[in-house]
């Protein structure tokens, strides 16, 4: 039984399961040695047997019991190995080369927010497939009415059980609607988000960004209109010198309304936002129609406001100084590379808002 002791030891120091297996193969394998004792068994005299049986058997089971202790040992110092070389720090920083970049619009709609929380205005949002109530009809522009074709909208087909075809908003402001109505005055908010019109070329694409301003309360004026978008364009051009004009227009959810232009100047060979040389359309605004707070289920003669409305994507464009606004949507790695910011650029009014 030296032989069988050996075993036993060499079991014990089998440097990896597949030296081990060899072992197992060469004691209890079909021509194994241990497997030839046990065979060997049943030509042996009955007296002979009853003494040589159960050291055959106690042999095997010992090889047995060594074979899955050592193959546990192995296991388990397999997977020590791994877990050691497969660490993954997630304390880290920022890797080096961060591969992607925070899209300049949704920066700005950071920006915007950033801005407009320190004048006390909440973010609020709507569906950007909407009734024709919202889009239109609450807002004063009832079926038929001219301002819809001003609009190149999108209509959805009629689906089963709707009374009309619904559509991909075309602005923003049918979330001063679903505001009102769901929430009592007095109110401030903004509402960024898509909205779609059919218009396609350097500065139009069919899917674009606005985001709306609503205040309601007593006592309000154009007097606090003019004063939140001076604020607001000071803020978020990041120059004190930005002059504001504003021009009668019509909305039909506003009256009185006013277009809003603001003053560029030109600076080493280009056009940028501050000062009076000329003038430029960044904002559509005015006083909330009475009849639209009327429709919301408010009584106009307690509650007025003034909204506005812009694009995002101009803004963007104005900030940062991108020419196509179709690039925007290109999904251009070498275009979001440079225009891209990196994501631990997060906007503050402490920092600068561009930051
Ligand atoms: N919704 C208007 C547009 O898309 C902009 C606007 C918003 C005008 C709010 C007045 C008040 O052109």
């Amino acid at each position: 039984m030296d032989d069988s002791h050996k075993l036993l030891i060499d079991i014990a120091a089998a440097s990896d399961l597949s030296v081990l297996e060899q072992y197992r193969v060469s004691a209890l394998g079909k021509s194994g040695s241990i497997t030839a004792l046990l065979k060997a068994l049943g030509s042996m005299d009955p007296a002979t047997r009853s003494t040589e049986g159960p050291k055959v058997h106690a042999l095997r089971e010992a090889v047995g019991a060594a074979l899955a202790s050592r193959k546990e040992a192995l296991e388990t110092a397999d997977l020590d190995r791994k877990l050691a070389t497969e660490t993954l720090d997630l304390t880290l920083p920022e890797p080096d080369q961060p591969a992607g970049s925070v899209h300049p619009i949704s920066q700005v709609m950071d920006e915007l927010a950033e801005i407009f929380a320190d004048l006390g205005f909440a973010v609020a949002e709507g569906p950007e497939i909407e009734s024709q109530w919202y889009n239109f009809s609450a807002l004063n522009m009832p079926e038929n009415h001219p301002a819809r074709a001003m609009q190149d909208t999108f209509y959805l087909e009629r689906q089963e059980g709707e009374d009309e075809a619904k559509v991909l908003r075309t602005h923003t402001s049918p979330v001063q609607i679903r505001t009102m109505e769901s929430n009592p005055p007095p109110l401030r908010i903004i509402a960024p988000g898509r909205v779609y019109r059919s218009d396609s070329d350097a500065t139009h694409t069919p899917m674009f960004h606005q985001i709306e301003g609503l205040v309601i309360d007593r006592a309000i004026h154009m007097g606090h209109l003019k004063w939140t978008l001076e604020t607001f364009l000071k803020a978020f051009f990041e120059r004190d010198d930005i002059a504001i004009r504003m021009r009668p227009s019509y909305f039909p959810f506003t009256e009185p309304s006013a277009e809003v232009d603001v003053g560029w100047s030109v600076e080493r060979g280009r056009r940028v936002v501050g000062g009076q040389e000329g003038w430029m359309e960044v904002l559509g605004s005015g006083m909330v129609h009475p009849r639209v707070i009327a429709n919301c289920g408010l009584d106009p003669a307690e509650w007025q406001g003034f909204a506005f409305g812009t694009g995002v994507d101009r803004l963007a464009m104005l900030k940062y100084g991108m020419d196509d606004l179709r690039a925007f949507f290109d999904a251009d790695l070498r275009w979001l590379k440079h225009y891209g910011f990196r994501f631990l650029d997060v906007p503050t009014l402490s920092g600068g808002v561009g930051a």
